[in-house]
């Protein structure tokens, strides 16, 4: 699984052999520039998530819902129905929270494909931060917990996040649905990244479990620059950019134009 915020970027992606294309609420932090996920809007996930649509054709689309869509359980099912409505999601994804079991249930049962998310849940990280998981014996059963809760509400696959390994591989063995890994090691079923740390686009800070496939920052930055140093020095446009009059069309303008 990848993820996506924009047509150009699903395209790519949807070509990429990816199973699953998510328009995460990443969104926040590495498009629309904000501190945490926490910030964004429904309007803004439907908004890329349109986006997103017009560029796949054949990767599973999922709709990963902020954290001001689940103000109400009903409030929850009717953004779900957003997504897959407006938007033309296949499913929606729930992060972890007091009541996301009710709400899980409700939404599967208004037919809406349902994927979890348990470890780190950005949106409600708050003062815990952005580090490991489930390190202790207490917390990775709490977290086995969680997963299985969300699996038995309908759940039809588990993002694990930030997890040690022997916990994800844990909770994989034993959940019926298959599970996601993002920094939780090689044991999951599948593996997600945010698809800009992964192409180096996203510069503010690199999580440790992310390999770089590309620098598109450092190729953005270069072409850009000589883009406007060309521009500035007149090697842009050149002959081969530029489309020449022909000159007895140019004197028929002079002369209607007057001198
Ligand atoms: O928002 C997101 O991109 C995510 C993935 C990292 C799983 O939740």
């Amino acid at each position: 699984m990848l993820t996506a915020y924009d047509y150009p970027m699903a395209r790519l992606v949807d070509a990429s052999g990816a199973d699953l294309l998510l328009v995460g609420d990443s969104l926040g932090m590495v498009v629309l520039g904000y501190e945490t996920t926490a910030s964004v809007t429904m309007e803004e996930m439907i908004h890329h998530a349109k986006a997103a649509r017009r560029g796949v054709t054949r990767t599973l689309l999922i709709g990963d819902m902020p954290l001001s869509a689940f103000r109400s359980v009903q409030e929850a099912v009717r953004n779900a129905q957003r997504f897959v409505q407006d938007a033309g999601c296949e499913a929606v994804k729930v992060e972890w929270n007091d009541t996301i079991v009710e709400t899980t249930k409700a939404i599967t049962a208004a037919g809406i494909s349902v994927m979890g998310h348990v470890g780190l849940t950005p949106q409600t990280a708050g003062k815990s931060g952005f580090g490991m998981r489930g390190k202790d014996a207490e917390s990775a059963a709490l977290i086995l917990s969680q997963a299985t809760a969300l699996q038995d509400a309908g759940c039809f696959a588990m993002v694990l996040e930030c997890l040690p390994d022997l916990l994800a591989q844990e909770i994989t063995r034993r959940l019926r649905i298959p599970t996601i890994g993002i920094g939780s090691g090689p044991h999951c079923d599948g593996q997600v990244v945010v698809t800009y740390d992964i192409l180096g686009l996203f510069e503010r800070f690199t999580p440790r479990f992310i390999k770089r496939y590309a620098n598109l920052a450092e190729t953005v930055r270069d072409a850009t620059a000589a883009y406007v140093k060309d521009v500035r020095t007149g090697a842009f446009p050149g002959k081969d950019q530029t489309v020449a009059m022909a000159p007895d069309e140019f004197e028929k303008l002079k002369q209607t134009l007057g001198s």
